[in-house]
């Protein structure tokens, strides 16, 4: 092998969500608008940190906690209560097939499990969906390049909805035994579609038949419907219909394991604290032990033990019943005003006469619309009007509210 000078490695782009938060810091313009990023932001178009999370940090700031090292799987207490947030707790209680993990947010748990996968599960394919979060892409290539990335299809651009049909097609004709399939629990990312709970079982049938290894992407639990219980839907049934035990008796058609990546970045308003976690569910006639000590030790190799702060935040608030009912009333207000711009926006459109059909921008749901604009349009609208948004034209809703929907209305009538 050659070896190369640092110095000659070429510049790479930053992803674009970054690239286009740095822009719009940089523009002086007064009536910019970020659109980009997939953060929460108030009617103000500023960040919020939920009232239970400021109420959780003063009971830790008086509690005096100290700052050892975690144990390398993390901090059990919050562990216990993560699992019961995406289970519901009468599976969290006696699932004794799920092992969890604390993990560096949500694309930390991403990361973890293409790393395991690519080690231990040896997939000929990863199937992803097209469109999805691009880090998916990312992450997979850096920690599974042996793993063939294939796309499925998810979006219908003629019908602005599901591509069910096309989605199943592939998977049925394409995928191979512990073959690996991302799935986004719930507000998917960038389109803002999702299967119904018919659909949903569908695809769970076809998951049992391939024998596929679910990877489900929860990063928006409460996003979808305002009610997080609501938002785990699909991984409860997933549970059910794959992994209890019931099924042994046809343990031959059962896949290998899943695996659910939490982040708590949205949620919680935590992101920056980079809390996640991630939990492997395997048959409940095998043995997680030796699973878990894989985990264990990739998790040993890249950070050691995972950061304190984080949990702690999580653990106090949904550990205490006052302030758990609170932090429900935050989550439903940051989907409830989300809701309330998609219906701003969309009358907005149609009040000014814009070209087209917007009925998608109140039909999709959680923090992004995929609004159909084209990247022409996308580029015409920041460089003209410096509203920033990404070029596959998903908006990011929460960078609108009451004083900039009707200019960023009257910027989409005019670059169409
Ligand atoms: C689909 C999806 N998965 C995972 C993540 C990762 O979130 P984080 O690492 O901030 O918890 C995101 C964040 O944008 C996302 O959209």
């Amino acid at each position: 092998m050659t070896l190369r000078n640092v110095g000659d490695l070429p510049v790479l782009p930053l992803p674009e969500s970054f690239a286009l938060t740095a822009a719009y810091n940089d523009d002086q313009f007064p009536n910019k608008v970020n659109l980009g990023q997939g953060v929460y932001r108030d009617n103000n178009c500023q960040p919020w940190v939920l009232p239970s999370v400021r109420e959780a940090e003063e009971t830790l700031h008086n509690q005096q906690v100290n700052h050892e090292y975690l144990p390398i799987a993390g901090d059990s207490k919050f562990l216990t209560k993560a699992r019961q947030l995406l289970f519901g707790p009468q599976i969290a209680s006696s699932a004794e097939n799920i092992s969890s993990l604390q993990t560096v947010a949500g694309t930390g748990a991403n990361h973890l499990a293409a790393l395991f996968c690519a080690r231990n599960l040896c997939p000929k394919n990863v199937f992803i969906s097209d469109p999805t979060w691009d880090n998916h892409h990312l992450i997979w290539e850096m920690a599974a390049p042996n793993v063939t990335q294939r796309l499925y299809p998810y979006y219908d651009p003629t019908t602005r909805g599901l591509n069910l049909d096309g989605m199943l097609a592939e998977l049925e004709s394409s995928a191979e035994d512990n073959d690996v399939v991302i799935l986004h629990a719930c507000a998917h990312n960038p389109t803002g579609i999702d299967p119904t709970r018919e659909q949903w079982k569908k695809i769970a049938q076809v998951v049992r038949r391939k024998k596929l290894f679910v990877v489900f992407d929860c990063a928006y639990q409460g996003f979808a419907s305002g009610n997080a219980d609501a938002d785990a839907w699909a991984i409860r049934e997933f549970y059910s219909m794959l992994f209890t035990e019931e099924l042994s008796s046809s343990s031959s058609s059962t896949p290998a394991g899943m695996f659910v990546c939490q982040s708590l970045s949205k949620n919680f308003g935590l992101y920056g604290e980079r809390i996640g976690a991630l939990h492997l569910i395997i048959p409940p006639w095998t043995s997680p032990e030796g699973a878990k000590a894989h985990l264990v030790q990739l998790v040993r190799a890249e950070i050691s033990c995972p950061s304190l702060f984080g949990a702690r935040i999580v653990h106090t608030v949904l550990d205490d019943a006052e302030l758990c009912t609170k932090w429900q009333e935050d989550v439903r207000i940051m989907a409830l005003r989300i809701k309330t711009v998609r219906a701003l926006l969309k009358s907005e459109l149609e009040k000014i006469g814009a070209r087209g059909d917007w009925s998608h921008i109140e039909q999709q749901i959680g923090m992004f619309s995929f609004t159909g604009l084209s990247i022409a349009q996308v580029q015409e609208l920041r460089e003209r009007h410096h509203i920033y948004m990404l070029s596959n034209g998903r908006m990011s809703l929460s960078g609108l509210n009451e004083t900039n929907v009707a200019y960023v209305a009257g910027a989409i009538r005019d670059v169409l």
